[in-house]
């Protein structure tokens, strides 16, 4: 049987497994998925042990993807120009390919599940890290109208808008600068709304008929994610949908199959409520 795991530190919680099992039940694969505690200082030596023993893939999430970018033998694109890798794949010839999912699942989400689309919007996202650089390349890509990326360290957004200026309309600014700004999509990547925080964001940024999107998930609404419904967003949405999507991407590019997502991400949602 072939064997997949997602690697991780803290782990426990993760629904990965849950989700590629229920994708490998609806398409009939025969495989494994587990989950695996991590840390960073033994991530190598992990990756290493996983494949020897005849591992397929793996997914590697906080804080391991930057190390799983540099272990991989070679990486796609969208890889290369986020730095980041949340899927290796084992290769025909022995070799191990990077991809990030990550960026495509929440476009994904975004148009499939929500019929939100990003051609011609005005975005603004919250962050400047690792998850915000995730999802900038498959943004553009979209074509919005304007894309600017707000950070409380304004030079961390400022670098990472200059690193992707190749790619379409995108700037990097403060939170202050926002003041008297529009948009009608704002994603959060910050790591803020996990401990319920906020980064501090004017009245009025929501544009009418906007959209809140918020990268992370919890059992409860986030805090972005009320804030949204607060300033009377179309939809507020968190991550689990994401999420999902991201790993129907990773299934794909291991199984070649695509699996449904509906069906997991309502199972999902109705666990949590
Ligand atoms: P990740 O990989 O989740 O993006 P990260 O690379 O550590 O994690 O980035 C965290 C992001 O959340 C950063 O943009 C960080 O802002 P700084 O670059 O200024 O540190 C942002 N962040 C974390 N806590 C925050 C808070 N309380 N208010 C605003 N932004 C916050």
């Amino acid at each position: 049987i072939d064997r997949y795991a997602v690697f991780g530190s803290p782990i426990k919680h993760s629904k990965s497994p849950q989700i590629h099992r229920l994708f490998a039940e609806q398409t009939g694969q025969s495989l494994s998925y587990e989950a695996q505690e991590v840390k960073a200082e033994s991530f190598a030596e992990a990756v290493r042990a996983f494949f020897a023993a005849g591992g397929k893939g793996l997914n590697c999430t906080v804080p391991l993807k930057e190390l799983a970018y540099r272990f991989a033998s070679h990486k796609t694109g969208r890889a290369e120009r986020s730095k980041a890798t949340n899927t290796l794949a084992l290769q025909a010839d022995g070799t191990i390919l990077g991809d990030n999912t990550d960026g495509c699942g929440l476009v994904g989400d975004l148009l499939n599940n929500h019929r939100i689309t990003l051609a011609g919007k005005r975005i603004l996202i919250l962050g400047a890290g690792g998850a915000s650089r995730g999802i900038l390349g498959p943004i553009l890509e979209e074509a919005p109208a304007a894309l600017v990326i707000a950070n409380r360290t304004v030079e961390k957004a400022e670098r990472l808008a200059e690193e992707f200026e190749c790619l379409g309309s995108i700037a990097g600014c403060g939170f202050e600068a926002l003041a008297g700004r529009q948009f009608d999509l704002i994603l959060n990547a910050t790591s803020a709304s996990l401990s319920g925080e906020l980064p501090p964001l004017p009245e009025h940024l929501l544009a009418d008929k906007g959209n809140c999107y918020d990268l992370a998930y919890g059992n409860e609404p986030t805090a972005f994610v009320r804030w949204g419904i607060a300033q009377g967003a179309q939809k507020s949405l968190d991550g689990l949908g994401m999420l999902v999507e991201q790993a129907a991407e990773a299934f794909f590019i291991w199984r070649g199959v695509r699996p449904q997502t509906h069906p997991v991400i309502d199972l999902l949602d109705r666990e949590r409520k």
